[in-house]
């Protein structure tokens, strides 16, 4: 079984017509797909082209001549056969398949995931689960993952205050990675920090580590202390949200900081990293990534007439993050963990005092495409009929 290996409900050929450049499949719903012999030939299914333990293509690009055509064409109940001119291999392609893989505007339209977007009016309770209820079983992590992948972050009820949790947590999720900050990150009040994390400053909504070239996908905050007065309130934006508020409110501005790169660096002793990502990362016009963290933005290298524009624009989302309608507030607790996508949520929190106050947080990042794949591997399981959405890659460049 392979990712893209069946249609999310039963499909059979009707007919397949040969063209000149393609196969068109007319299916037993009245739907069509056009392949063309190339994509066809290159993705030849059979157990010569294509290793059925690790799902590795081993036809080469190069030994396909560029008129490639079928000499034969056929089907079946079960899925298309073709018989090729060059050599007469025989490829077999199975219709659920062919149907996932379809590149038609529908097909592909319909591989598209849509995020549920969220406002603070809109999020209350929504992303919440108990940690025990939703790691009782597989199918409950799997919806634990969703809900990630659907709101960008899920918020975990009494999970044990054990400093061997964070990590175990994590990995529901991906696989916790090695930083120049440890695996495991404990952000609490502590003298000459070299992270504002671990001081009692106010700290804006922002995406962590973006001045990585590939900032942590996916996030977690576990909750061993907090206090309880008024002070360090959690603040959660949904950035796709955010950057959709935008791109209607002013499109100038979306346009600079999804086009143009606003850098971002990191600097102690021992560690100096760089990146030069745009805030907003597009695919195919949809916001798939965010990269925004004002404390961590290095100098503008930018075109001299993009300059003022461009801090124009950043004025406007320093102002938008802070939006009593964008913002989710909540308190977390002691036994409470967030875990969120990095790329899309901007996490931030209220002031509280540093020196008065006990409150420790522990942090691991994993990578989204372990995360993806783990949602994929359980989705297959359960029989998901998402399982082939094109998730969010993610902030890029
Ligand atoms: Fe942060």
């Amino acid at each position: 079984m392979m990712v893209n290996d069946t249609y999310h409900r039963p499909v059979a050929i009707a007919n397949a017509l040969r063209y000149d450049r393609h196969v068109e499949i007319v299916w037993d719903d009245g739907e069509t797909s056009r392949f063309h012999h190339v994509w066809l030939r290159d993705n030849c299914q059979c157990r010569t082209c294509h290793d059925e333990f690790s799902h590795q293509k081993m036809v080469w690009l190069s030994a396909i001549p560029r008129n490639i055509a079928p000499a034969e064409v056929g089907f079946d109940s079960e899925g298309l056969t073709i018989v090729w001119n060059q050599d007469r291999h025989p490829s077999r392609y199975r219709a659920g398949w062919l149907r996932a893989n379809c590149y038609s505007e529908r097909g592909r339209a319909e591989r598209r995931f849509h995020p549920t977007l969220w406002t603070a009016a809109t999020i209350e309770g929504r992303a919440e689960m108990d940690y025990r209820e939703a790691t009782a079983t597989e199918e409950a992590e799997l919806r634990m993952l969703e809900t990630v992948r659907d709101y960008g972050f899920v918020l975990l009820r009494n999970v044990p205050v054990e400093p061997a949790e964070t990590e175990k947590i994590g990995r529901l999720f991906g696989y916790p990675t090695e930083t120049n900050w440890g695996t495991v990150f404990d952000i609490r009040a502590e003298p000459e920090a070299i992270n504002i994390a671990n001081t009692g400053q106010p700290i804006a909504p922002h995406t962590d580590d973006s001045f990585r070239y590939a900032s942590p996908g996916i996030e977690l905050f576990h909750c061993l202390e907090a206090n309880q007065n008024q002070g360090g309130l959690s603040l959660l934006v949904d950035g796709f949200q955010l950057g959709e508020c935008m791109r209607e409110e002013d499109p100038e501005a979306f346009h600079l900081v999804s086009q143009f790169a606003c850098p971002q660096f990191a600097l102690d002793r021992d560690t100096e990293l760089r990146s030069r990502g745009k805030v907003f990362t597009l695919h195919d016009d949809q916001i798939v990534g965010v990269r925004y963290c004002e404390c961590t933005q290095a100098p503008l290298d930018l075109p001299e007439h993009l300059i003022e524009p461009y801090y124009d624009a950043l004025r406007v989302l320093a102002g938008m993050v802070q939006r009593d309608d964008l913002v989710f507030r909540f308190r977390l607790g002691p036994g409470d963990t967030l875990v969120f996508d990095n790329q899309r949520v901007l996490h931030g929190r209220t002031a509280y005092d540093g020196a008065g106050v006990r409150r420790h947080l522990r942090n691991t990042m994993m990578h989204r495409d372990g995360f993806h794949s783990r949602l994929r591997i359980l989705g297959m399981k359960f029989g998901r009929p998402d399982v082939n959405r094109v998730l969010p890659l993610g902030a890029g460049w």
